[in-house]
């Protein structure tokens, strides 16, 4: 089975074509980055523009990448929610219009299911259940995944996501947006020399916290400024990033073992990280649990991903009719 997936929830708009759930055909992904670094974060009012203009092109080269015509295709997929509400209904109204055109089913995905599909199509033996940490900009949930289309939140964070941490954090520190991958690459070359908090949250074992951390390192670099002292950029980004592995391996590892979990899973932009994937794997090993993570290709936002989803959510009998709507914030 053949479908044709959509992406837009905010700064890519993405088109690609999934076989089976496993397969990828195609995957097109038109970033508008450089704009929004204008800015130092997504301006949706531009991010919805830029959307409008690039979907059409975008599905036309993830068909012709794929080698198929629109009457191959056998449904498409679409990101309903969450993400920003008017880069949502760009892609949510083409794909509407695209399968009343040409009488296909529509299926609606939920971006963070997508997201942990990601893993699908790089590890063909990966099956529900499993533990996934699911880490991007603007999400950071522990989720127990008991099927293809269940799941149970452990744990989240109660303020920023990870990945605005690093957004933010970074800004402060004079790297673009996004930040992520600029303090990544620094971390590796700096020492952990900086005191830095790791949060807890009354009351959950489970849940995180990373505005503390965000602005500690704000407090540090404006004290450091008022008394003209030097800040190692190199060393204050390994100790960020040692102090996000600390907090999201805490949680990670209680939750495996109160939920005897034996396969861990990680998605999101943040999966990416260095420190993370090394972190996970030393932990993972030493406990004899087997760690899944996304190549680096799927950790970022992509349509590939929502194609995997989707194939899933059809065979569990879920359609969307031309009454779908886009939804800014929803539950997994
Ligand atoms: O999943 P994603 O592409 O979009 C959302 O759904 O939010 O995640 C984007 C986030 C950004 O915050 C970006 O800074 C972060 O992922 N990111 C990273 C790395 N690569 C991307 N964070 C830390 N280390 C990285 N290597
Ligand atoms: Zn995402």
């Amino acid at each position: 089975m053949k479908i044709l997936a959509i992406e837009s929830s905010c700064d890519e708009t993405a088109a690609a074509v999934v076989e089976d759930g496993r397969r990828v055909c195609s995957n097109i992904v038109a970033s508008q980055v450089e704009e929004h670094q204008l800015y130092g974060g997504v301006v949706p009012e531009i991010a919805s523009r830029r959307h409008c203009e690039a979907v059409v092109g975008v599905t036309n080269e993830a068909l012709k990448e794929a080698g198929v015509s629109m009457e191959e295709i056998d449904a498409i997929g679409v990101t309903y929610a969450p993400g920003l509400i008017g880069a949502l209904l760009v892609g949510v109204n083409f794909a509407k219009g695209l399968a009343m055109a040409t009488n296909k089913p529509l299926v609606p995905v939920h971006h963070l299911r997508g997201h942990i599909a990601a893993n699908y199509l790089a590890h063909a033996d990966l099956k529900p259940p499993f533990l996934c940490l699911v880490v991007s900009g603007g999400h950071t949930h522990i989720i127990e995944v008991t099927d293809y289309t269940s799941f149970r939140v452990i744990g989240r964070t109660r303020d920023d996501a990870a990945g605005e941490a690093y957004d933010k954090a970074g800004r402060a520190m004079g790297f673009s947006y996004p930040a992520g991958v600029e303090i990544d690459r620094a971390a590796q070359r700096g020492t952990p020399t900086y005191t830095l908090p790791r949060p807890h949250v009354e009351g959950s074992r489970y849940d995180m916290s990373f505005s503390g951390l965000k602005t500690a390192v704000l407090n540090l670099l404006n004290r450091a400024s008022q008394k003209g002292e030097e800040i190692n950029r190199d060393d204050l980004c390994a100790s960020f990033q040692l102090a996000v592995c600390d907090i999201l391996s805490d949680r990670l590892m209680a939750a495996a073992e109160e939920t005897g979990a034996k396969t861990i899973v990680v998605a999101g932009g943040v999966s990416a990280n260095s420190g993370i994937r090394a972190r996970l794997s030393a932990e993972c090993e030493a406990r004899g649990m087997k760690l899944y993570m996304p190549p680096l290709c799927y950790c970022g936002d992509n349509a590939a991903m929502i194609g995997a989803q989707a194939y899933y959510e059809y065979q569990s009998g879920v359609r969307a009719s031309m009454e779908l709507n886009a939804v800014a914030s929803l539950p997994i």
